[in-house]
């Protein structure tokens, strides 16, 4: 069922420094903030040719990486998002295999339905999956 990787996500504390150091410093393609309230994060995606990064930064009060960048303070990587053809079928897979799959899908960044798979079902490394 897993399809080509579609993005990794770094939660850093300042997304427009971040945002500069990968188009200074690595000279990537670097889109404009998005803000994603129901996820309680602002986004950069940074098209690298054969997937993406996405920055992510907290946004308002219990953004689901603040314990993250708590943690973390300087940063680091959050998440990997692979596309599945059928979320649905994909999660009841997971699930049955006795993976924790995290609520009920929700519109992702790019306007398309996406779940979490907890990290301790897979390695210390939290998953997103995308229906593409
Ligand atoms: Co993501």
């Amino acid at each position: 069922m897993i399809g080509r990787l579609n993005h990794i996500a770094i939660a850093v504390p300042d997304l427009a420094a971040a945002s500069a150091r990968y188009r200074d410093l690595l000279g990537a393609s670097v889109g404009a903030p998005q803000t994603l309230p129901e996820h309680g994060v602002t986004v950069v995606f940074i098209d690298t040719g054969n997937t993406k990064v996405e920055l992510l930064e907290p946004l308002g009060e219990g953004s689901p990486i603040a314990g993250f960048l708590a943690k973390n303070p300087g940063g680091g990587m959050h998440h990997m998002c692979f596309e599945v053809p059928d979320l649905a079928a994909a999660a009841d897979q997971l699930v049955a295999g006795g993976a924790r799959v995290l609520g009920e899908p929700k519109i992702g960044a790019h306007g398309r339905p996406v779940v979490f798979v907890h990290p301790k079902d897979f390695d210390g490394t939290l998953i997103e999956l995308e229906e593409v």
